[in-house]
């Protein structure tokens, strides 16, 4: 029987690179995304190629929401054995301009959404006793850049929520780690002022391509690991070294 894949995300960016490489291992998988024409599209595009595909568009900020989709997904499905966190948002802005709005936004997609979609994916997880959770943190959570606060803040919330919950559902056979890509050519961050000056700063001089963390985020929720558990694993051409 083939797996089940729950990705965040999923109709642009990085969470689309992910889709198709877990298709590529023959996932099944639900894409959640806000983005109603793209969702569609990515769906379209992943389903011509193979792929067993179904979508739920929903605001993971909402945990009614993602309640709703993670119980499409087991109702589609019949399981779910991998959830990849990858929607999230990227605002910068100079800190005495940054509002409570803005704090707030950022905080419930890049927080709060991920810990929602973890606790129903959890929830579904424990009966079959495994599971592989993959969070998408970011070298922001590490490293200062200007006009950057409240992303960062959320980037470093990510990896300890990410440490937390690994201690607490590993007895129930569920792995959780976070990739903390560096800039990533994706096309939204390829449309921002920091992304060429980020890239060229990096010791490897190399973009980090989207597939290459989708490769490492597939080989994290493979059941071939079985210890790699609490990780937060740093892509960043030698840019942070931890
Ligand atoms: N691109 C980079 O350089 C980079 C670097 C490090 C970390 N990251 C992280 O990687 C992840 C993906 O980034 P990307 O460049 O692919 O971004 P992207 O904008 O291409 O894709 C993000 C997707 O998330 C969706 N989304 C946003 N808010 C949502 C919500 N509330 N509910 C459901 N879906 C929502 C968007 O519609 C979009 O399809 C993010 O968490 C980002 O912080 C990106």
């Amino acid at each position: 029987m083939s797996r089940v894949a729950i990705i965040t995300g999923a109709a642009k960016g990085l969470g689309y690179a992910c889709a198709e490489r877990l298709a590529r291992d023959g996932t099944s998988l639900m894409l959640i995304d806000v983005d109603q024409a793209s969702l569609a599209a990515a769906a379209a595009q992943l389903g011509s190629a193979g792929a067993v595909v179904c979508t739920a568009l929903a605001d993971i900020r909402s945990q009614d929401a993602c309640r709703g989709a993670v119980a499409a997904a087991v109702e589609r499905f019949g399981r779910l054995d991998v959830l990849v966190n990858s929607a999230g948002v990227y605002p910068r802005r100079p800190v005495l301009e940054i509002t409570a709005e803005d704090w707030r936004f950022v905080f419930e997609v890049n927080v709060l959404g991920t810990y929602f979609m973890m606790v129903e994916a959890i929830a579904a997880m424990r009966t079959s006793g495994h599971g592989h959770i993959v969070n998408v943190s970011s070298i922001d959570g590490f490293k200062a850049h200007p006009a950057n606060a409240h992303y960062a803040a959320t980037k470093a919330a990510v990896i300890s929520l990410t440490r937390s919950l690994a201690l607490e559902v590993a007895p129930l056979g569920i792995l959780v780690n976070s990739v903390a890509p560096g800039p990533m050519a994706t096309e939204a961050a390829k449309l921002t002022d920091w992304y060429e000056p980020m890239v060229a700063a990096l010791p490897t001089r190399q973009p980090i391509e989207p597939s290459e963390i989708a490769n490492l985020v597939a080989y994290l929720s493979h059941p071939d690991n079985i210890s790699i558990a609490g990780e937060n694993i740093v892509v960043s051409g030698a840019g942070v070294i931890v």
